[in-house]
C-alpha cells in the first residue's frame, strides 16, 4: 500500500515537473473575486508615499498597515491618509524586524515593498513565506543566487510576485509594444535603452532633511543617499536595469517564447560623483567625503543578446550632467523608432520602409497616436494626476485587479529574476574585462511554452 502511494505520488510530481513549474498557476487564482484589497506598505519612504498618494485616490483599497523604521517617513505617510480623510494604519515602527509583525496580521491580502534594494529580497521572500502576494520595487539584483531564490521561493509557496515596473506602462512604449505586435517594425533585431538619468542630486544632501542640496551620504543620511550612494561606492555594473529592460523584454517576449541568453558588460572610468563632491565643498573647506573612491563607471553599457536573435543594448548613466531620457530605440527588418525625451508621442523619430518618405525621418507622432494602448484610451484621463506621467497608476492598477479577479500578475517572478540577475552579471562580466556571462533560464525550459500576458487587454 505504501508503495502504490508512493508510487502514484512519484507520477503525479513527475507529471507537475513535466508540466514545468513556472506555467503552474499562482495561489492568487485560487482565492477569487475580492471588491477591496487589504494593503500592508512595508516602507513608506520618498517611492512610498508616491504610491500611498496613489492609493488614497482609489475606493477599492484599504491600507491597513504599514512599517517602516524611520519615524520621519511614518509620520509624512500618516499625514498623508490623515488629509485624504482616510482611516489611519495599523504602524510597525520599533526597528528593521517590526515588518515580521505586519506580515503576521490576518487582515492583511497583499503588500507592497518600497525599500532599499538591499533589503528587497528579504522583504519579498519573508512576505511570500507569510502567505502574501507582493507588489515589489524596482531595483537590480545584488547577487545571482538571490535571483535563484526568489524563484524558488515562488515554487515552493506559489504566493507570486509582481515586479512593479511602472515603465512598462508608459503610453509611448506601450503604443510602440502595439506597434510592434502588429508587425509594423518587421521581425524585431535591435532594441536599446537606458537609466540615463543625472542622480548626482538625489544621491546626496544636506546630511539631515530629504532632498537639500548637500554632499553628504550613508548610514545616518535621510531618503535614498542614506543607502542607494553605497552601491556607487561598493559596485561596477548596470545598478538600475529595469527601467530600460522591463518595456523591451515585454516587446521581446522574454520568459514567454523567447529569452536572454547571455550579456557583456563595459564602463567608463568614474569620475562624475567625485566631481559633484569637489564642486559643492564649500570654498575653502575640506570634506571627508572627497576621499571617496567610487567604483561605479560613469557609464555603464551592456549588450545582451537574446534566444530568438536580437540584441538590446542598456546604458546606465547616472553621474553626469545631463537632462533626462532612457534613450530607446526598438528596430526591425522593416523599420525603427528611436526617442529622445521623457515620453512624449513627438519625442524621437520615426521610419517605417513603405509608410515614410524614402529614407527620411518623421515624427512618430501621428502613429503612436494610431496606436494608442486601450487601456490609455481607457483609463488616461484617470492616469494623468499619477506620477511619473500616469505611469504609476498603471501599474498599482494593475496589481490591484490581479488580486481582485484572482489573475496570474502580468510582470511576475520569472520577470523579476531574469532582470535583477543583470545587475551582477554586468558586474562580473566587467570585472572580467567585457567577458561573456550566460544568463540562467530562470523558467526551467518554460519559456518555450509560456504566451505573453501583458498589455492583451483594457482592463489592467
Ligand atoms: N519605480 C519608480 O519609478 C521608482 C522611483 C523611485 C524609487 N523607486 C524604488 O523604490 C525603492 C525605495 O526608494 P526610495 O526613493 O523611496 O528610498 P527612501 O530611502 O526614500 O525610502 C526607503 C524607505 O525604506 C525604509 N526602510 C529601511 N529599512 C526598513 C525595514 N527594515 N523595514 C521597513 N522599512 C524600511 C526607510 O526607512 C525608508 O523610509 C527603491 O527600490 C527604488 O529603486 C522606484
Amino acid at each position: 500500500m505504501q508503495s502504490e502511494v508512493n508510487r502514484r505520488e512519484f507520477i503525479r510530481n513527475s507529471a507537475i515537473a513535466g508540466i514545468g513549474m513556472a506555467v503552474l498557476p499562482s495561489a492568487l487564482s485560487a482565492t477569487g473575486m475580492k471588491t477591496k484589497v487589504r494593503l500592508g506598505l512595508i516602507a513608506v519612504g520618498r517611492r512610498g508615499q508616491v504610491h500611498v498618494a496613489e492609493l488614497l485616490n482609489r475606493t477599492d483599497v484599504e491600507i491597513v498597515a504599514m512599517a517602516d523604521p524611520d519615524t520621519q517617513m511614518m509620520a509624512k505617510t500618516r499625514a498623508l491618509i490623515s488629509a485624504a480623510g482616510k482611516k489611519l494604519p495599523a504602524e510597525y515602527a520599533k526597528g528593521n524586524d517590526d515588518y515580521r509583525n505586519l506580515l503576521k496580521r490576518d487582515d492583511v491580502d497583499a503588500v507592497l515593498i518600497s525599500s532599499p534594494w538591499e533589503l528587497h529580497f528579504e522583504h519579498c521572500v519573508e512576505s511570500m513565506r507569510a502567505g502574501k502576494p507582493v507588489g515589489l520595487e524596482v531595483g537590480g539584483g545584488l547577487t545571482l543566487q538571490e535571483c535563484r531564490d526568489y524563484v524558488q521561493a515562488y515554487e515552493q509557496t506559489r504566493v507570486p510576485v509582481m515586479i512593479l515596473e511602472n515603465a512598462c506602462y508608459r503610453r509611448d512604449l506601450m503604443a510602440i509594444t502595439n506597434m510592434v505586435r502588429k508587425g509594423l517594425f518587421g521581425e524585431l533585431l535591435h532594441l536599446q535603452g537606458g537609466y540615463q538619468h543625472d542622480m548626482r542630486a538625489r544621491k546626496f544632501n544636506n546630511g539631515t532633511v530629504p532632498d537639500t542640496p548637500g554632499i553628504e551620504f550613508g548610514p545616518g543620511t535621510p531618503s535614498t543617499p542614506g543607502w542607494r550612494t553605497q552601491h556607487s561606492v561598493n559596485r561596477n555594473g548596470d545598478l538600475y536595469p529595469t527601467h530600460s529592460l522591463g518595456p523591451l523584454a515585454v516587446m521581446l517576449d522574454i520568459n514567454r517564447g523567447n529569452r536572454i541568453t547571455a550579456l557583456s558588460s563595459v564602463a567608463t572610468k568614474s569620475r562624475g560623483l567625485h566631481r559633484y563632491i569637489m564642486n559643492n565643498i564649500p570654498a575653502g573647506q575640506k570634506h571627508r567625503n572627497a576621499d571617496v573612491q567610487f567604483k561605479l563607471g560613469d557609464i555603464v553599457t551592456t549588450t545582451l543578446q537574446t534566444a530568438n536573435g536580437e540584441t538590446i543594448v542598456l546604458t546606465h548613466d547616472t553621474s553626469s550632467p545631463r537632462p533626462y531620457n532612457l534613450g530607446f530605440r526598438v528596430q526591425g527588418t522593416a523599420g525603427l523608432w528611436q526617442e529622445s525625451g521623457g515620453g512624449e508621442f513627438a519625442d524621437g523619430l520615426l521610419y517605417l520602409e513603405g509608410a515614410s518618405p524614402a529614407k527620411k525621418w518623421e515624427s512618430p507622432s501621428p502613429h503612436l497616436q494610431a496606436n494608442d494602448h486601450s487601456l490609455w484610451k481607457v483609463f488616461g484621463r484617470q492616469a494623468e494626476s499619477a506620477g511619473h506621467g500616469g505611469m504609476d497608476f498603471f501599474i498599482l492598477h494593475a496589481f490591484i485587479e490581479c488580486i481582485k479577479q484572482g489573475k496570474d500578475f502580468p510582470l511576475d517572478v520569472y520577470d523579476l529574476a531574469t532582470w535583477h540577475a543583470i545587475t551582477p552579471l554586468s558586474e562580473t562580466s566587467i570585472a572580467q574585462g567585457g567577458q561573456l556571462q550566460l544568463v540562467p533560464d530562470f523558467t526551467n525550459g518554460a519559456w518555450q511554452r509560456r504566451k505573453p500576458v501583458f498589455g492583451l487587454n483594457s482592463e489592467y
